[in-house]
């Protein structure tokens, strides 16, 4: 039998488990391959003992409405930088790539899956360059991949964020209050452009878009007549006033090894932008956070999820290696994983949406 090993890594995204049983499905076709899959990403292969799962079909019945991952993932460390305490104490990493390499030919792992995002596919070229089988596939809620026209798990992330905007729209008009919500999208200000075109919000504001608070405000203030109205934002959680940082609530992870910003409390930081500006106005923020990422994923990220399975196990049968699975309209194809890993898809502030949010009366705050 050969083995094909599949791994989901970064934050979880819905659709995750669409992709896996996909895979599953598509091999179980082929009489000669078996599907394992790594616990957490690559830490189930470099755990002493190894944490691997057999995927058989009986594992992944029913699984593609599921939120999460039933391999469960990570985005601390990885191979190529394992945390490990040094003489002293203290943290440090270590590259212990080679010796998965190795584990991986000792488990007769024959081809990898890596189901991830930007820098689950850093990891996946990296492996590819010394040597290992590897197809990647595109994951994450922010669409910030640049090789592919979408990703699974950005549509469901929209449409929690609209509804969202929905239930928000309802109160603020209530009590003619300014209600502002913070969606996430890391540096890419996609989930809340989609999400306030789609909801009807009168500002949205993204980290492609640094704004003026005054501009802000004249919009504000265009919404209330003798102190009634409202006014519905949407702020990615990475906007940032014109000459302003992006708003950290922590750096994480120092002592591991590893850097990660998490971004957070943009709208909180508006509120008091907007107080200092001399808004007169009652304002409440709403953090959407995690609810983004969880949860059963809607038909399209389904759909897309389950073709990206498939077209991943048919690259592996064709013998490729060092690709990703990409979109691009009406084709599943690939691209190399050079391409996918090259540049972020980042909001053009002329694009179509953009100028269609402008079309009805979105301020930007520019
Ligand atoms: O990349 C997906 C994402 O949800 C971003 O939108 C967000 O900034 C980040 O991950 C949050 O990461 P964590 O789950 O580690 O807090």
């Amino acid at each position: 039998m050969k083995r094909v090993l599949v791994a989901t890594g970064g934050g979880d995204c819905p659709g995750l488990n669409a992709v896996i049983r996909a895979i599953v499905k598509r091999a179980s076709k082929e009489k000669d391959w078996e599907v394992v899959g790594s616990i957490e990403a690559f830490n189930g292969i470099l755990r002493e003992p190894t944490e691997i799962m057999i995927l058989d079909e009986k594992t992944v019945s029913g699984i593609h409405y599921r939120g999460g991952t039933i391999l469960g993932t990570t985005n601390k460390g990885g191979p190529f930088a394992w945390p490990v305490k040094d003489k002293d104490g203290n943290w440090t990493e270590v590259d212990r790539s080679d010796e998965m390499i190795r584990k991986l030919q000792y488990l007769g792992v024959d081809a990898v899956i890596n189901i991830g995002g930007d820098g689950s596919q850093r990891i996946s070229q990296a492996l590819f360059e010394k040597g290992c089988n590897i197809i990647g596939v595109p994951k994450t809620i922010d669409n910030d991949l640049s090789a592919t026209d979408s990703t699974f798990g950005f549509q469901t992330a929209i449409q929690i964020a609209t509804e969202a905007v929905d239930k928000l729209v309802t109160t603020a008009a209530s009590h003619n209050r300014i209600l502002i919500l913070e969606v996430m999208g890391r540096y890419a200000g996609w989930i809340a452009l989609n999400a306030a075109v789609a909801g009807g919000a009168e500002i949205c504001l993204i980290p492609e878009i640094p704004y003026d608070i005054d501009k802000v405000m004249k919009k504000i203030d265009s919404r209330f007549t003798k102190g009634r109205g409202f006014v519905n934002i949407v702020i990615s959680e990475g906007a940032r006033a014109i000459g302003a940082n992006f708003t950290i609530q922590e750096e994480e992870g120092n002592e591991l090894g590893y850097h990660n910003l998490r971004l957070g409390g943009a709208a909180n930081k508006l509120i008091h932008e907007l107080k200092s500006a001399g808004c007169p106005y009652d304002m409440r923020e709403t953090v959407l956070g995690h609810l983004q990422r969880g949860g059963v994923p809607i038909a399209y990220d389904r759909v897309l999820a389950t073709q990206f399975g498939v077209k991943a196990f048919e690259l592996v049968l064709e013998g490729k290696s060092g690709v990703m699975v990409s979109y691009r309209h009406p084709y599943i194809s690939s691209v190399p994983l050079t391409d996918a890993i090259a540049r972020y898809n980042y909001v053009d502030p002329d694009t179509a949406l953009i100028k269609t949010a402008r079309g009805v009366g979105i301020s930007f705050g520019d």
